[in-house]
């Protein structure tokens, strides 16, 4: 464990040898780069800039001219083993090398320098008095799992485009490299699509809110409203993509479409007019996928997401489809009959089946909630696993399908801290018990939800996320057996003062640890509003 000489990397690197000496950083340091790393340099640059005060210069070359101090970002053919996102940095009191086979790494071997040198560093002003000091040592480090994700359900209350670059900063500096973007639900549609401008003009918009915890029948009185246009989307991809982060959004169908319904009648079961909802919940009014109109809308919005999103994979949700409507009309009968499904089940895989086609011909691949396992699933639809039904997970994964796992009970970030408490979510395993090995590949890794349904502004979204998902970071890149809580624990200490230094509300270690008493209320902390970070 690496917590020896102040070394407190968050994930922990995968091999670290530290010696004597020093390195220590001046004004008169250079970074040199290969000319395809110019944008890395020039990041590393700015990172080290508002702290230090140190307007470091840049030389674009492959060798180091000078012989003083140095900092040199490479690309080297010879360590392929690492993998397209793995790097070695070796630092002596003269120089710092970060090498790696792909861009990728050598974005992450900046991460892990950044946590090398003091906390401090991260502060956006000029601070006096700091030894700019990282030991000499050499590492080398790469992830265990390729999905890292974090997912934002920016549907139930809208963040706006300064809490998504903060998150996303965070998410690169914990290594993260997959943000799911759920931008649809029943309370709110958030992503403009110029085909139907009723998603916005009157999706994104509710009259009020519900408050007080999932039972609770008080409203707020307030109107809630917020949409991100296809030029901020495009802002914010690239934004990520700078940081080494894929976007994946999530368009949830056929569920969780009150407010798309309340935009086009036309697309439910009923055809009646809808409001956007105001309440939290499973809700009955669904997509008719008797309607070929439906269809069409879908794919013409699709079409519109994938113009958008240079990702290959888009979330189609599939999650929490409530049946009854489908039963009692006549259209989705219709349809069940021709194509000669047995039951409203069989209707849902027909749905997810026809939507996770029409994006293949396009070479996009699909990922579904759990619920939408069952026999006639396409195979080839990627699972996010979050409740019950672990064996049509392992079904699914036999068949030659790739899961992401985020069950609930650890990884969900709006639960309360007495039902997820940090350490148990440390301890989260993404590899099933009992999976076989030569079926482990086929977990790709692990995402932290945060659904928003309690989570009004920055401050209390910052107090969910941090420190837990600091700890889903470290099980997402680090080796299981070098796993260690007591390790993690000291280092965390020194991520935190971090992230105050950028000015992140995490929930305090005392916060973290409920105590007996109050893991006994766990299951009401769920049904109830939780306190705190407010
Ligand atoms: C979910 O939590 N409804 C995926
Ligand atoms: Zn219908």
């Amino acid at each position: 464990m690496s917590n020896i000489q102040n070394i407190n990397i968050i994930p922990e690197p995968v091999l670290l040898n530290i010696s004597s000496g020093n390195f220590i950083l001046t004004e008169g340091t250079i970074i040199y780069s290969d000319p395809e790393l110019c944008n890395l340099s020039e990041s590393l640059k700015n990172l080290l800039l508002p702290a230090t005060g140190f307007n470091l210069n840049l030389k674009e070359t492959k060798e180091k001219t000078s012989i003083g101090k140095a900092i040199s970002l490479k690309l080297t053919d010879s360590k392929k083993e690492l993998g397209f996102e793995g790097y070695a940095i070796e630092v002596s009191s003269k120089n710092i090398d970060i090498t790696a086979p792909y861009p990728a790494g050598i974005f992450y071997g900046i991460q892990t320098l950044r946590q090398l040198l003091p906390p401090e560093i991260d502060n956006n002003v000029k601070l006096e008095g700091i030894k700019w000091q990282i030991p000499c040592l050499k590492l080398k480090d790469f992830p265990r799992f390729s999905w890292r994700g974090y997912m934002l359900d920016e549907a139930r209350y809208f963040h706006g485009k300064g809490t998504v670059k903060k998150l996303l900063d965070i998410m690169a500096l914990l290594k993260l490299n997959k943000f799911h973007w759920h931008l649809t639900d029943d309370q709110g549609w958030r992503i403009e699509i110029k085909k139907y401008p009723k998603l916005i003009e009157i999706g994104s918009k509710r009259e009020e809110t519900q408050v007080g915890g999932f039972l609770s029948k008080k409203r707020d009185g307030i109107p809630h409203a917020g949409f991100y246009s296809q030029e901020d989307i495009k802002e914010i991809i690239e934004y990520a993509a700078d940081r080494f982060i894929e976007i994946i959004p999530e368009i949830d169908l056929p569920g969780h479409t009150r407010a798309a319904l309340a935009s086009y009648p036309n697309l439910s079961c009923k055809g009646y007019p809808f409001r956007v909802s105001t309440h939290w919940g499973i809700h009955k009014d669904i997509l008719c996928v008797g309607k070929e109109q439906v269809f069409e809308f879908i794919q013409n919005v699709l079409k519109e997401i994938i113009e958008i999103f240079p990702s290959k994979i888009v979330h189609i949700g599939g999650d929490e489809v409530l049946k009854g409507r489908w039963k009692e009309c006549s259209d989705c009968q219709k349809r069940l009959e021709k194509e000669g499904l047995s039951d409203e089940k069989d209707l849902q895989t027909y749905f997810i089946n026809r939507v996770s086609a029409y994006l293949k011909s396009l070479n996009i691949n699909v990922i579904c909630w759990n619920d939408v396992l069952d026999k006639n699933l396409e195979v080839n639809v990627i699972c996010q696993y979050w409740i019950r039904h672990m064996t049509n997970i392992f079904k699914h994964i036999e068949n030659g399908g790739h899961v992401i796992m985020t069950n609930y009970k650890y990884t969900y970030l709006d639960h309360s801290y007495s039902f997820t408490p940090l350490k148990m979510a440390y301890k989260f395993e993404p590899i099933p018990k009992n999976l076989e090995e030569k079926y482990h590949k086929q977990v790709l890794g692990l995402e932290a939800p945060m659904w928003c349904e309690f989570v009004p502004n920055l401050q209390r979204l910052e107090w969910q996320t941090f420190p837990r998902l600091i700890a889903f970071a470290e099980t997402g890149w680090t080796p299981k057996n070098m796993k260690d809580y007591s390790s993690f624990q000291i280092r965390l200490k020194n991520f935190l003062r971090r992230l105050g230094f950028i000015g992140v509300n995490y929930a305090n270690l005392r916060e973290v640890k409920p105590n007996i008493f109050k893991g006994l209320f766990k299951v009401f902390t769920l049904v109830r509003e939780q306190k705190g970070g407010i």
